[in-house]
């Protein structure tokens, strides 16, 4: 709101719905006062006349003075609980309404289910597969059509490819968070839907693109990885991922707070601490979306090392805009509109002059572009004058364009 100088107006926004609030309370409190005072006078009237009447009746000698006070009583002891009446009602209204709701959440089919036989997934070599799958979030727009390709054991296979073409939709069906509308994934063989949730869930670690902490500790965010790992093996972690020089230089350490979704951290810092939790939860299977994408590209390198010894026999699909960081995979598989493009080695690629090429060569340029300007830099430094700065610019495609 802030950046947008949007304070008065979303204060307005406010006032306006505070305003529909109050015109409703009033209502509600007017129609209860008329309530009760049509309620009072009603009675009042009625109290009046049987009071008289029974007045009339002691004098003729038809009613004694107890039938007098008997009805007296009854009238005020049945005048009581019809006070309440309207309050009742609207309390037992309310509580019907909430407790219809709250069936409906707990009838509430859940999307992805188990299969009634599910088995637990029995990862032996970790090979996933995708075969010829398609899915899309609205039937109307298709954003996965026919996609196959297969990850061997504890190979790496990268995918590239535009914003916005669906990749991290692959490895959300990996992880099985929505079910493919078309083809299979198997795992081993195993088709994903014919094993339980918590296995596959448990044989799979993730880096996501944007990394969510909880509201709690530095220690408590990476041991969510593997809940019943010992503080060294935290620590291990975190001195893998990188991290533990910030952590040290907090002076909380690992008790430093990270608050609400992390936003004591920068972006940098959490995307570290997500490789962390991973790295601890040392899976079969690996999955990178844009794991180092927040970090310059020092510390970007040096987390690829550990990230690489992490993917070390283990099979991995990563998922990455930089693409100098996956010039080493088995398998690049370039993605476009929803269907693969391209696949093979970064060099066969290359040599293939398309798509990657040219997506390679953009960043080439940006790099050349860089090491043109730093040169420029060192070339007219004046013996007395600071070269002028070169920082560290465009390093993604989307930058370079
Ligand atoms: N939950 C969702 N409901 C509807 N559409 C979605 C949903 N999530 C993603 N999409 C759409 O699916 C498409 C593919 O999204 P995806 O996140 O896989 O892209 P991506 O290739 O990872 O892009 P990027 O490189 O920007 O991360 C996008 O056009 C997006 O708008
Ligand atoms: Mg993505």
């Amino acid at each position: 709101m802030k950046y947008f100088g949007a304070e008065a107006r979303e204060a307005q926004r406010y006032d306006r719905s505070v305003e529909r609030y109050e015109d409703a309370s009033i209502r509600t409190y007017t129609s209860l006062a008329v309530l009760n005072t049509g309620q009072a006078v009603i009675f009042t009237l009625g109290l009046t006349a049987t009071m008289l009447m029974c007045a009339i009746g002691v004098r003729n000698g038809t009613n004694t003075v107890g039938d007098f006070v008997l009805v007296n009583a009854m009238m005020i002891q049945l005048y009581q609980p019809l006070n309440f009446m309207g309050m009742v009602y609207r309390e037992i209204k309310q509580a019907i309404i909430d407790i219809e709701k709250m069936f409906g959440v707990l009838h509430r089919e859940a999307e992805i289910k188990d299969a009634p036989d599910a088995k637990p997934l029995v990862v032996s070599a970790g090979t996933v597969r995708f075969d010829d799958v398609r899915f899309a979030y609205e039937p109307a727009r298709p954003i996965l059509k026919g996609i196959s390709f297969e990850v061997p054991a504890g190979k790496t296979v990268a995918i590239v490819g535009p914003s916005g073409a669906g990749k991290s939709t692959i490895s959300r069906l990996l992880f099985r968070l929505y079910d493919v509308s078309g083809g299979r994934i198997l795992i081993d063989g195993q088709d994903i839907r014919a094993v339980t949730q918590d296995s596959l869930r448990a044989s799979i670690g993730m880096v996501p693109q944007d990394t969510v902490l909880f509201n709690d500790t530095i220690r408590y965010n990476i041991r969510y990885g593997r809940w019943d790992a010992g503080d060294a093996e935290v620590e291990e972690a975190a001195r893998l991922a990188q991290i533990d020089h910030f952590i040290r230089m907090a002076p909380k350490g690992y008790d430093t707070q990270v608050g609400e979704r992390g936003l004591k951290l920068s972006g940098g810092e959490k995307q570290r601490v997500a490789i962390a939790r991973t790295v601890l939860k040392a899976p079969p299977i690996l999955v990178l979306d844009e794991a180092t994408s927040a970090l310059d590209t020092h510390t970007e390198h040096e987390i690829q090392g550990a990230l690489d010894r992490v993917a070390k026999n283990r099979t991995s699909l990563v998922i990455a805009h930089r693409l100098s960081t996956i010039v080493g995979a088995d398998e690049i598989i370039v993605l476009d509109q929803g269907r693969i493009a391209e696949r093979g080695t970064h060099a066969k690629l290359l040599a293939q002059g398309g798509l990657y090429a040219s997506m390679w060569n953009r960043q080439r340029e940006a790099e050349a572009a860089r090491e043109k300007l730093a040169k420029m830099a060192d070339s007219s430094e004046a013996p007395n004058r600071e070269p002028p700065l070169v920082d560290d610019p465009v390093t993604t495609p989307a930058a370079a364009e």
